[in-house]
């Protein structure tokens, strides 16, 4: 995810000036501070390339092919012959992204970090952030237990925040390749601040010489600092965390007025009572403690009669928007990078705000502080060490704010009402087994995507699924279009009763070697869709018209995501979220595992056309068909 490609992309990339307003995150790393092994590879780190134009250009006309007709396909090879010839359009904005790589270290970063979040205007909640389901952990239970599990995931990401700080984090790696680790340096101490127009991010490193000592804790939708570093820098133990939670519970009997959930508002409605709220000194202290925060934990009233709390999807929701007003959307502050949630029954998650970073990052700390958690002997004693008491952070609010958060509570109940969330586990199998067939487990999942796609609407559709570009400098994400020639033909072949088993398996070999060769090309930095789009910003940034190639219906249709993907592999049994890029889409996210899969998808209620409960019943059977015809076919089918 955007990684996921955000909602209107396209549209919003038409309105970029070029002018440069925004405050952008400095540049961290081995520039910034002192190298260690984490970054020791980070200045050898290739610079993104930009592809040949005529390879871009041909390998567009082979995406839209399958998800266009063939009288469509005829115009926009003409207007994509015209754009690419020689002395065209798109040889003068070809140049121009090259002159601007040679003066950048990175020519897209600036760029995707603009158009994808900081001019984003819907909400931050289901559009952009995503969430993450944790499993249950069952030793922790009510509200001692909660406080317990709250204080000891507390712990354990202060032990990934030292390994960070000391650089330690091992090195992530693709196909043995060392990936760039800048996105490990903002995820905490990080925040994005809205802003009337656009909104800006504003990260805090542990190399200032005030850098952030303390969390925030939202309890009954009211906000507390929580010094978790002593002065002289070491972290407060375990017991003087859960004491200060303990403070915290006690010194809020009842629930608060929501401030927090006013982050979930539209970007420009949140921004214009931001910028209000700040004249008050009050606020604007408040503000100041959140945003500097290294991360947010949010104790959740979870146990509500008749309702079963650990139910995944009650979860999910949690996760992704605090579950609605009644629930804990107000218990939130959707600005902050990293937000935990406990629950009083055993369950927790997180959201992330996704300015900063993909999953990958976010899911290295929650795998690595479960690990932690897991092996924590959780002995709270009495003894602690007298830490500074959790300080309250006050909010004045006028009328006109109360209003405002009435209205973003209503916003909110729309958006949950809206939201149709399904979490499954497929256990026949897991990754395991496509590896068995000497098949990649990504390409089979976003095969068997494709595949159930097709059974339900007859048609190929245009797809997103993330594809890291971190091999490259400061590099994010680019697209990997699943729905390929290849896929097309053998959705159709498996619907086609005269296809023999073998002629099936034929074409779903072939299909998944498609896939994979595409994401091999995007990591390697030969994708379109950043292309595609740097070509249309330098145009704009250069005030010219936008080149006919953007303005035709097939790039309408090939950026009209109704399936928006992504793989978030985790080493514990974690669900990421997220919603739908496009009205009548669904997002979906898997996490394989060697023996199952974990899978959400979502869906919107307001739309007639989709049903997440169904794409994931069809989608299990997709998945088992696939597995049968490997298994059953006779061997005759090779490449
Ligand atoms: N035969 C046997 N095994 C195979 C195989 C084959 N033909 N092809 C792949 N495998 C193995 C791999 O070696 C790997 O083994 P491991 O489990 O020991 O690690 C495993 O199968 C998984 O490989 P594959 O399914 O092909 O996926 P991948 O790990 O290469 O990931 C992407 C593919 C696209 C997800 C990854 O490249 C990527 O870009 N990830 C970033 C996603 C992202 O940023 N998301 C953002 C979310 S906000």
């Amino acid at each position: 995810m955007f990684s996921r490609l955000p909602k209107n992309l396209v549209q919003r990339v038409m309105g970029v000036t070029g002018k440069d307003g925004a405050h952008l995150p400095a540049r961290l790393g081995p520039s910034n501070v002192h190298a260690g092994r984490m970054f020791a590879h980070q200045d050898s780190l290739a610079r993104l390339p930009i592809p040949p134009l005529q390879q871009t250009l041909y390998k567009y006309l082979m995406a839209v092919k399958p998800i266009i007709s063939p009288e469509d396909y005829e115009v926009t090879k003409k207007i994509v012959d015209d754009f690419g010839k020689p002395g065209g359009v798109g040889q003068d904005l070809q140049m121009g992204l090259i002159n601007r790589a040679k003066k950048m270290e990175n020519w897209l970063s600036d760029w995707w970090l603009k158009v994808a979040y900081l001019d984003y205007r819907s909400p931050v909640i289901v559009n952009v952030s995503p969430g993450v389901v944790f499993p249950e952990l069952s030793e922790f239970k009510g509200r001692e237990g909660q406080l317990k599990q709250a204080a000891t995931l507390i712990n354990s990401v202060m032990d990934f925040k030292y390994l960070i700080d000391t650089q330690s984090v091992p090195v992530d790696k693709m196909a043995g390749q060392p990936l760039c680790m800048d996105q490990y340096y903002k995820i905490l101490a990080s925040c994005r601040i809205p802003g009337p127009k656009r909104d800006e991010v504003k990260i805090f490193p542990p190399t200032l010489s005030n850098a952030p000592k303390h969390i925030i804790i939202a309890y009954n939708n009211q906000f507390y600092s929580v010094d978790v570093l002593r002065p002289d820098g070491k972290p407060y133990s375990l017991n003087d965390i859960y004491a200060q939670l303990k403070y915290i519970v006690m010194a809020t009997p009842v629930p608060a007025v929501p401030v927090g959930i006013l982050t979930t508002e539209h970007r420009n409605t949140w921004g214009k009572i931001y910028k209000k709220m700040k004249k008050d000194h009050v606020n604007k202290d408040s503000f100041e403690k959140i945003k500097r925060s290294l991360f947010l934990v949010a104790l959740d009233q979870d146990e509500r009669p008749g309702e079963d709390a650990s139910d995944i999807v009650m979860r999910g929701r949690q996760s992704l928007y605090g579950g609605g007003s009644m629930i804990s959307s107000g218990n939130r502050w959707f600005d902050k990078t990293i937000q935990f949630w406990v629950g009083t029954s055993g369950c927790m998650g997180l959201t992330y705000e996704h300015c900063t970073a993909e999953g990958p990052p976010i899911v290295a700390m929650a795998d690595q502080s479960l690990s932690k958690m897991n092996n924590l002997v959780t002995d709270f004693g009495s003894d602690t060490s007298n830490p500074p008491k959790p300080e309250r952070l006050d909010f004045n609010i006028s009328p006109d704010i109360v209003e405002a958060i009435e209205e973003a509570k209503h916003s909110v109940d729309v958006a949950h009402t809206d939201l149709q969330v399904s979490l499954f586990q497929f256990k026949e199998f897991g990754k395991n087994f496509p590896k068995s067939q000497r098949l990649s487990p990504d390409s089979f999942i976003q095969n068997a995507l494709q595949y159930t796609f097709f059974k339900l609407y007859g048609y190929s559709t245009a797809t997103y699924e993330s594809g890291s570009l971190r091999k490259y400098k400061f590099g994010r994400t680019d697209t990997i279009r699943s729905a390929t020639i290849e896929s097309d033909q053998f959705v159709r072949g498996m619907c086609d009763p005269t296809k023999t088993p073998s002629e099936k398996v034929m074409l779903l070999r072939n299909a998944i070697a498609a896939h994979k060769q595409y994401t091999n090309d995007v990591i390697n930095g030969d994708g379109i869709d950043r292309h595609l789009l740097g070509l249309k910003l330098i145009a704009i940034e250069n005030g010219a018209n936008v080149p006919d190639i953007f303005m035709d219906t097939a790039f309408t249709s090939c950026t009209h995501f109704r399936l928006s993907t992504s793989q978030v592999p985790a080493k514990h049994d974690l669900t990421m979220l997220f919603g739908p890029v496009v009205p009548d889409g669904y997002g979906i996210c898997y996490n394989p595992q060697e023996h199952h899969f974990n899978f959400s998808v979502t869906a919107y209620n307001t739309s007639p056309e989709t049903d997440s409960d169904r794409f994931a019943d069809v989608l299990q059977e997709s998945l088992m068909e696939m597995c049968h015809i490997l298994v059953t076919a006779p061997p005759a089918a090779k490449l």
